[in-house]
């Protein structure tokens, strides 16, 4: 965050602006993701960006940047930590690297589907969860988003589970999908989402563990024969403000970014609900070989992964199930 001088905080005095008259200062945000620019977690920040500068007369500003540019998930909390970056939407998977109880949102088939995905981050208890991430990880958790369900593409033919076996599967780093897949008898190759593309494109990797949005956006299919719609885990997403920044803005300011920031992440839930269909059913229409599995294709990773992770998640994860059986329809 920079304070930039009083002369805009008086603009927006000039300008009428209710909502931060009286505010101390001005400042110009940064925000970091790991997305694409089209991606939609991205188009939920320019929107954020723009509806900030906007409801605070234009002395607040909110700079996007997309694509790893302030670094990996990992290196943007480090750097939220210490203040030196503002804001950022990230996987719910990096925040469990540390806080271990959020691996309970990629317990297999905890949701049935896309839109009960979304009514499982819309409830009161997955909500309460975020309060702990100050003290935990040094940020304050706005709300969720996501991105759609997990998927497989493989370069090569994968008609079973037993094809499974062996294959390196590109992962996104966090524990609970490597215990999935390792259950599994694969290889999994943690690797940051930008990249996948490559490791796919040469062979650097078997199979890719991937939702269909970036499956359909950057042309998978170019490289793989195989797709199976899996639909074997949620991947939410959170939006983050550094806990320091945070204790120094005015409560004002705080309810704003709140409000703007927190819609945002979760009109992403909309989106996903809309689009993946959509996505999955142009990826079948790529010729890829695609096959639709359900749930006892991987009984038995499923079972595995729950004896290591009802140990590491607990209660939440208890609670999530909970949750996933109200919000059932
Ligand atoms: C991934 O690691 O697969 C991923 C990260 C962010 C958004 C979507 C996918």
């Amino acid at each position: 965050m920079t304070i930039r001088t009083s002369i805009a905080a008086a603009a927006v005095v000039f300008a009428g602006t209710a909502t931060i008259a009286g505010t101390a200062a001005a400042e110009d945000f940064r925000l970091g993701l790991l997305t694409p620019p089209q991606h939609m977690w991205t188009l939920a920040a320019n929107s954020f960006a723009e509806q900030l500068a906007e409801a605070s007369g234009g002395a607040h500003s909110v700079e996007v940047f997309p694509a790893r540019q302030l670094g990996n998930e990992a290196e943007m909390l480090q750097l939220m930590q210490t203040g030196a970056l503002d804001m950022a939407i990230i996987t719910v998977a990096e925040i469990s690297n540390r806080a271990p109880e959020f691996g309970a949102f990629y317990a297999p088939f905890l949701a049935d589907d896309i839109a009960h995905a979304g009514r499982i981050l819309r409830t009161d208890e997955t909500r309460a969860l975020l309060d702990s991430l100050p003290g935990t990880v040094g940020v304050v958790g706005i709300g969720y988003g996501m991105a759609g369900l997990r998927q497989i593409v493989g370069r090569g033919p994968l008609e079973s589970a037993a094809d499974l076996d062996g294959l390196k599967v590109r992962i996104t780093p966090f524990e609970p999908i490597r215990d999935f897949y390792v259950a599994l008898g694969m290889a999994p190759t943690p690797m940051p989402l930008p990249d996948v593309y490559d490791a796919l494109a040469n062979g650097q990797v078997d199979a890719v563990d991937m939702d269909a949005e970036i499956i359909w956006l950057q042309r998978y299919s170019d490289h793989a024969q195989t797709m199976l719609e899996t639909n074997h885990m949620m991947f939410p997403a959170v939006a983050l403000v550094s806990a320091r920044i945070w204790a120094g803005l005015s409560e004002e300011d705080r309810a704003m970014i709140s409000e703007l920031l927190g819609a945002a992440i979760d009109s992403t839930i909309d989106s996903y609900v809309a689009q993946d269909p959509v996505w999955l059913a142009d990826i079948a229409g790529t010729g890829i070989t695609y096959t639709a599995v359900d749930a006892d294709f991987f009984a038995d990773a499923t079972a595995a992964w729950d004896a290591i992770w009802s140990e590491r998640a607990g209660d939440t994860l208890t609670t999530l199930r909970a949750v996933a059986d109200a919000t059932r329809e």
